[in-house]
């Protein structure tokens, strides 16, 4: 038995997922894991706990340097620390830079489908932008330079991207890349990269840090990246900026500490202890959410009409559920006591997301219920 396998009731935890239903709905939507976070990271927020005392607490000395090595490590990217900006959370990062790296009269460009924060980021910037439909290339979905030109205006400062994709799954190819960063360079248009699902690539995919490409790209990039997805901290997590290039980095650290506060001890500590002893942990996570996807194949196969997206990371599915006979799937899914992230939270209504990161003995519970609920439009 894996330690995966684990069944650990999350009700009255205050859990955004679990405690929207009542008991008869297994809740498969918002973007956490049922997994304990590693020991290592439980021993050093306990530590940490003893001391009695919980001030304003600035970053560990060398976590910068920490974070420098380990992205060498993970995504042979060379990075220097002083290219790091600490942040409470991605989500706010995002709005933030929307704003801060474009005028009022500028445009921005972002994807579609794509997580809700990124699109909301840039409709809540107050700026013109468009969305650009991502393209289907067997299974996979993926943003094009062709979709890149189409959406471009003269006034284009910004691109949000997402990689790997959430809701996709998609962990973008070098060439694929490659094509994004050209159009950037080429357009003077500054990338910010969300990265956040970098540490749960599948066998057979690597990822690569969009930045990491070139100094040009490097010079006009903010990547997105954080521990609180892989080690399952989002509640207490941390996350960072990297940036080379001084003046964005300038513009893109100015809300932190006033706006958007700085992290807090728990963040650091969790994070530091998961960068120093997780790597194992990690390792095994992202075997036991491969089988979970293994499984998930299976079924989707045998429930026709839905069709599954290549899933090439982390624990979040895209199904089209485009021919079945219902014009709200998410609503039929949960009418059989399973509650998915409906494909309109990402702009594609016929569309629902799984996430599969829960112990298997539940994630075939739901799997059974999807079926029921297939079956009684077949008739
Ligand atoms: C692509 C992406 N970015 C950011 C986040 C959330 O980041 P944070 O919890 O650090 O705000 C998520 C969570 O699902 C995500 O999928």
């Amino acid at each position: 038995m894996s330690k995966f396998d684990k069944l650990i009731s999350r009700f009255h935890t205050d859990s955004v997922r679990w405690d929207k239903h009542n008991k008869d709905i297994i809740p498969l939507w918002v973007a956490d894991m049922d997994f304990e976070t590693p020991q290592c990271v439980i021993d050093a927020m306990t530590k940490r706990l003893d001391h009695k005392v919980f001030g304003y607490t600035h970053a560990p000395d060398h976590l910068k340097e920490e974070i420098t090595r380990y992205i060498h490590d993970q995504f042979n990217w060379s990075i220097e620390p002083e290219w790091i900006v600490f942040t409470p959370s991605l989500v706010s990062s995002l709005y933030s830079i929307a704003q801060q790296i474009t005028q009022s009269d500028e445009h921005l460009l972002t994807l579609k489908p794509v997580y809700h924060h990124i699109l909301q980021a840039a409709s809540f910037s107050n700026r013109d932008f468009s969305a650009v439909p991502l393209e289907t290339d067997n299974r996979r979905l993926i943003l094009s330079e062709d979709g890149l030109k189409h959406y471009q205006q003269k006034n284009t400062r910004l691109l949000l991207f997402c990689n790997p994709h959430n809701p996709g799954g998609s962990v973008y190819s070098h060439a694929e890349l490659n094509d994004i960063a050209a159009f950037c360079v080429n357009n003077d248009i500054v990338i910010c990269s969300d990265e956040i699902h970098c540490n749960m690539v599948h066998a057979g995919h690597q990822h690569i840090p969009i930045a990491s490409l070139s100094e040009d790209i490097a010079d006009q990039s903010i990547t997105l990246m954080s521990l609180n997805k892989v080690f399952n901290i989002p509640g207490v997590g941390l996350a960072w900026m990297i940036c080379k290039n001084k003046d964005i980095r300038k513009k893109i650290q100015a809300q932190i500490g006033t706006l958007i506060p700085d992290p807090q001890i728990f963040s650091y500590i969790s994070t530091q202890a998961a960068l120093h002893h997780g790597e194992l942990w990690r390792r095994e996570l992202v075997q036991y959410l491969e089988n979970n996807k293994k499984l998930l194949q299976t079924h989707i196969t045998e429930m026709q009409p839905l069709e599954l997206y290549t899933m090439e990371a982390s624990y979040l599915a895209w199904i089209d559920c485009s021919q079945l006979r219902t014009k709200d799937p998410a609503q039929l899914f949960l009418d059989h006591g399973l509650a998915l992230q409906p494909g309109s939270m990402f702009k594609q209504d016929d569309h629902v997301r799984i996430n599969i990161a829960t112990p298997k003995s539940i994630l075939s519970e739901a799997l059974n219920r999807m079926h029921a609920a297939i079956d009684t439009l077949q008739g």
